[in-house]
């Protein structure tokens, strides 16, 4: 039996004759001419003033918020409904992840709920675009200037996206992107910070090189990390990155064709709503179940999974995992938006028949 895999990778660019160079000429570590060359396409890409590659994505969280100046006691604003690294990140420098529930429709952060959640100690506000969906970046622009608190965009899932013309990832004081084998373009692991502001960028280079003072080598000025990029990451990275435009076209094709196919069956399904004034990508086209649907969503999951179909539950919200349960979290809107959604295949490789095969499926799992 064929099985339908949730993410598959498109390696069909430069990426194979870029890692060879990098085998040929020994340089595989993180010295070497992609890592920059990475560096600066994304950069340009992302129309912003500079770009720090990390070893992963998670890692490219955590640089940030220090230099930001995050410490113990403090408190950022994170959506419950995200990836465990939002949060882990902001633990990793001792401070509190608020969870703010998410939106109905775009399964975002709320604003009204994220600025209910301020207190004296809230530093940030890390608004995440959940399955390459951009938040309402006016609305958390806005809370950031009224209450003088930093923005880190976590755009893990979500490049090439773009909120009132601008990118995702670009609008706050810095925005960071994951490569791992899932995401839009990969590099197998791999994370990279973006922002427009010189010494920001310069805090963080250090800091995800171990801390060495830029002008004097094994000299330490700060206690860093060694968050590098290899060199061979970066080329598959850049390799990736010059077909970018027809990763996230294959991405909305997939999406069109979902809607094609389930677009008289909204009596049982919601999709997720694209915010307004943006354009998703669309890194994992997801639905949610409705209530009048008898069966449940993980028994749906379990049928498709029979027939071949790999999917993945919508994200658990963390305030009721045991590593950041909180009974009084109040995001109840991410408690049901988890409870019924499903994430479904979503990459190049998939053809218009698998699309259609995955939403019979669906279809004839909630008609039964
Ligand atoms: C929203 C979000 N943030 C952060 C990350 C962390 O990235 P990585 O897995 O590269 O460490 C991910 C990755 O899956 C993610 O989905």
């Amino acid at each position: 039996m064929k099985r339908i895999q949730v993410a598959v990778p498109n390696l069909s660019g430069n990426e194979k004759k870029y890692v060879d160079d990098c085998l040929d000429t020994t340089w595989i570590s993180s010295n070497g001419k992609y890592v920059k060359q990475f560096e600066e396409s994304f950069a340009q890409y992302l129309n912003a003033k500079k770009a720090i590659s990390c070893c992963n994505g998670t890692v490219a969280l955590h640089v940030p918020l220090i230099a930001l100046g995050l410490k113990s006691g403090d408190e950022v604003l994170v959506p419950s409904l995200t990836y465990i690294a939002t949060a882990n990140a902001v633990r990793y420098c001792g401070a509190t992840p608020v969870f703010v529930d998410c939106l109905r429709d775009t399964w975002n952060m709320d604003p009204v709920d994220a600025e209910r959640k301020i207190t004296k100690n809230t530093k940030g506000i890390m608004p995440v675009h959940l399955y390459g969906n951009p938040s309402d970046m006016d609305a958390v622009m806005d809370i950031a200037k009224r209450h003088n608190l930093f923005v880190l965009e976590d755009a893990a899932e979500c490049h090439g996206a773009s909120y009132k013309g601008k990118m995702a990832g670009s609008m706050g004081d810095a925005g960071i992107f994951s490569f791992f084998g899932n995401k839009i373009i990969t590099c197998g692991e791999g994370g990279m910070i973006v922002c427009n502001d010189e010494k920001l960028d310069a805090a963080m280079r250090q800091l995800k090189g171990q801390g060495q003072d830029p002008n004097r080598r094994y000299w330490f000025t700060e206690v860093g990390y060694n968050y590098r990029m290899t060199n061979v990451a970066a080329a598959i990275g850049l390799g990736q990155l010059e077909h970018i435009d027809e990763h996230i076209a294959e991405r909305r094709r997939v999406a069109d064709w979902y809607f094609e196919e389930l677009k008289d069956f909204t009596e049982y399904i919601e999709f997720q709503k694209v915010t307004e004034g943006a354009e998703s990508v669309w890194w994992m086209f997801s639905v949610l179940i409705k209530d009048n649907v008898k069966i449940s969503r993980d028994e749906i999951m379990r049928i498709m999974d029979e027939k071949g179909i790999e999917t993945r539950p919508v994200f658990y919200p963390m305030h009721v995992m045991p590593v950041y349960e909180d009974k009084n979290a109040q995001c109840p809107v991410s408690e049901y938006v988890s409870s019924r959604g499903i994430n479904l295949p979503t990459h190049a490789l998939l053809s218009r028949e698998d699309i259609k095969f995955i939403c019979d499926t669906l279809k004839s799992c909630i008609l039964g």
